[in-house]
Parts: structure tokens; C-alpha cells; sequence
């Protein structure tokens, strides 16, 4: 498949049925031209100032996010506009964070979402952003919010089986949250491994289930209400999936059960979240019965 055939389909999507809304919407914000706008890139990743904009520019600023919806990824504020997403992203971002340094590094963020771990690594001044995710509806919030960040962040409606067609290799990969929807994780981890300059490195997070075998869950439809979960492994089959996929120095950064303060249902997602996911009688199993959501945080090398 051809690099430049698939980059087309981003700008294809804007006449879908169920996108052109959001273009139609986006464009209207793209409207409004500020330069040299405040930027926070704390925990409420910000732009902007609500005196930056006329009243006029702060109603298609309120309308164009509720357009967007749903947010499951921030939070953000947009002049001041607050967009509190379903997930508390910056818990993520601030248990890595004491892991890697960007400065002058090529970098991907495969499963990027709407750009918001992206926009908080510009801090770094990495040599190159880039973002790979398929959604069509996170790459609109993520050109909302870049219009008025102004950052070189290049985001392609790409997913991670695109990354070796891709023009270019990575020092650094993150690849949060996607290994688990992969339905082969070890040629998943292989590609990335192949997108990876030499003395690469990976940051990786995946649910994981408590145990010493090597061994992993296969749910049977649904895993917390998500239809798309493939294998939920042990960190020691994590390890060993890693292994054959070429990599070296693996270190488990982190083991995080997720909670209420991470994931919630807000104003700006969906009416469902982590509450309505669990056992309403037992919160240490999902509603299907498996074992609740637990995360494994991994950094590793390739192998030289
Ligand atoms: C669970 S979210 C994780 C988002 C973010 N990386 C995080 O950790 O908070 C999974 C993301 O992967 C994206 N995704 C789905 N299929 C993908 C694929 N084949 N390649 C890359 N990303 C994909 C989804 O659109 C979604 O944004």
C-alpha cells in the first residue's frame, strides 16, 4: 500500500456523512486569527485567554468543542474554556514524564488521540512530533486546538500497521493504550520495533492481569464494555512478547489500577465510564466478570 494513497483518505474523511459537521465547524473556528497566544502546558494543557476574543470568537469557540464532543482525552482549556474530558490525562503524562527526554529527538505518539500527551512533549523541543491515529473525529480536535497553538505537530489519520510505510524511522515511540486492541500484539510491537532508528526506545502501556505464568486473558467479546479488547497479558508474557519482537532493557516503570479519578464521565464524553464498566457489587471485576482494568507502564530498547 502506497504512503501518499492512504495520507489522501485524511482529507477524503471531511465529506464523510458524519465528519463534515465537524470540518464545517472546525472551519468556522479556523476563522478566528490570533498570534502569540499564552501557552500553559501544565495539566489543563491551555491556550489563550477568554480577553483574547470578542464575544462573537467565544461563542464559535463554545460551540465548535461542543461539536467535538466526545473528549475523552485532556484535559484542555481553550481561552479559558474549560474542556474536562472523561480522562484525566495528565495522571498518564505525569507518571511518565520522569522517563524520557524529547530535546532533539524525531518522535511518535501512535494512538495519539486528539494530541494531548503531543502537545505537552513540545515542552521537550523534540527535533520532530508526530502523531498516528485512524479517528477522525480526534485529529478535528486536535486541528482546533493547534490552530491556535501553532506547533509543526504533523498528525496522520494513520494507524501503527502504517508505520513502516512511513517516510521516515523514530527515536523514540509512545504507544499508549493501543497494544490491547491489536489482534497480533507481537507483529504489533515488531512494526514498532522496525519503525525505530538504532538505540530506539519505546514507552508502552497495556492492561495487564496479575500473575508470574506467562500467560494472558482472551475476553470473550467484551472487556469493560470494550468490544475491541484482543489480549490482556501478565507483565512475564508482556515481557516475553517484547522479547520476540526485538527489544532489550525492559524496565516496568508502573502498575496502575484505574480509578475513578482517572476516568469519569463528564460533560464533554460520553454518559458511560469507569462506573458503569465495573461490577456494581464488587469494583475489582469488570461488569463481564474479568479481572478490573490495571495498567502496565513499560519503557524499553531495541535491541542493537
Ligand atoms: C484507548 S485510546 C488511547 C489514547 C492515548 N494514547 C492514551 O493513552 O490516553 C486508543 C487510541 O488508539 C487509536 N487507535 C485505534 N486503532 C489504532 C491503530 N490501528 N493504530 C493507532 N492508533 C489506533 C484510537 O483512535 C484511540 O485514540
Amino acid at each position: 500500500m502506497n504512503l501518499e494513497i492512504l495520507q489522501k483518505k485524511k482529507e477524503e474523511c471531511r465529506t464523510w456523512k458524519n465528519v463534515e459537521p465537524w470540518f464545517l465547524q472546525l472551519k468556522e473556528a479556523c476563522k478566528i486569527e490570533k498570534s502569540n497566544l499564552k501557552i500553559d502546558y501544565g495539566d489543563w494543557f491551555s491556550v489563550g485567554k477568554k480577553e483574547d476574543l470578542n464575544e462573537a470568537e467565544y461563542e464559535i469557540i463554545v460551540e465548535t468543542a461542543k461539536k467535538l464532543i466526545p473528549w475523552r482525552k485532556g484535559p484542555f482549556k481553550i481561552f479559558d474554556l474549560e474542556i474536562d474530558s472523561e480522562w484525566q490525562s495528565n495522571l498518564k503524562y505525569n507518571l511518565l514524564r520522569p522517563y524520557f527526554n524529547l530535546k532533539d529527538k524525531v518522535v511518535a505518539d501512535i494512538g495519539c488521540n486528539n494530541g494531548y500527551y503531543m502537545f505537552r512533549m513540545l515542552e521537550d523541543k523534540p527535533r520532530r512530533l508526530i502523531g498516528f491515529d485512524p479517528s477522525p473525529l480526534t485529529l478535528h480536535q486536535f486541528e482546533f486546538i493547534n490552530h491556535f497553538v501553532k506547533s509543526d505537530i504533523i498528525y496522520e489519520m494513520l494507524g501503527v500497521e502504517h508505520l513502516e510505510l512511513y517516510n521516515h524511522k523514530f527515536d523514540f515511540i509512545f504507544m499508549l493504550g493501543v497494544l490491547y486492541h491489536r489482534a497480533d500484539p507481537v507483529g504489533t510491537l515488531k512494526s514498532l520495533n522496525r519503525g525505530l532508528n538504532s538505540k530506539g526506545e519505546i514507552i508502552i502501556d497495556t492492561f495487564m492481569i496479575d500473575g508470574d505464568d506467562e500467560i494472558c486473558l482472551t475476553p470473550n467479546q467484551r472487556y469493560s464494555k470494550i468490544p475491541n479488547i484482543y489480549f490482556i497479558p501478565t507483565i512475564p508474557a508482556l515481557k516475553n512478547w517484547l522479547i520476540r519482537a526485538g527489544f532489550e532493557d525492559i524496565e516496568v516503570l508502573a502498575t496502575v489500577v484505574t480509578t475513578k479519578d482517572e476516568q469519569r464521565a463528564t460533560k464533554w464524553s460520553f454518559d458511560e465510564s469507569l462506573e458503569e464498566f465495573l461490577d456494581p457489587n464488587d469494583n475489582s471485576k469488570t461488569v463481564e466478570g474479568y479481572p478490573a482494568p490495571k495498567r502496565v507502564y513499560i519503557k524499553a530498547k531495541k535491541v542493537q
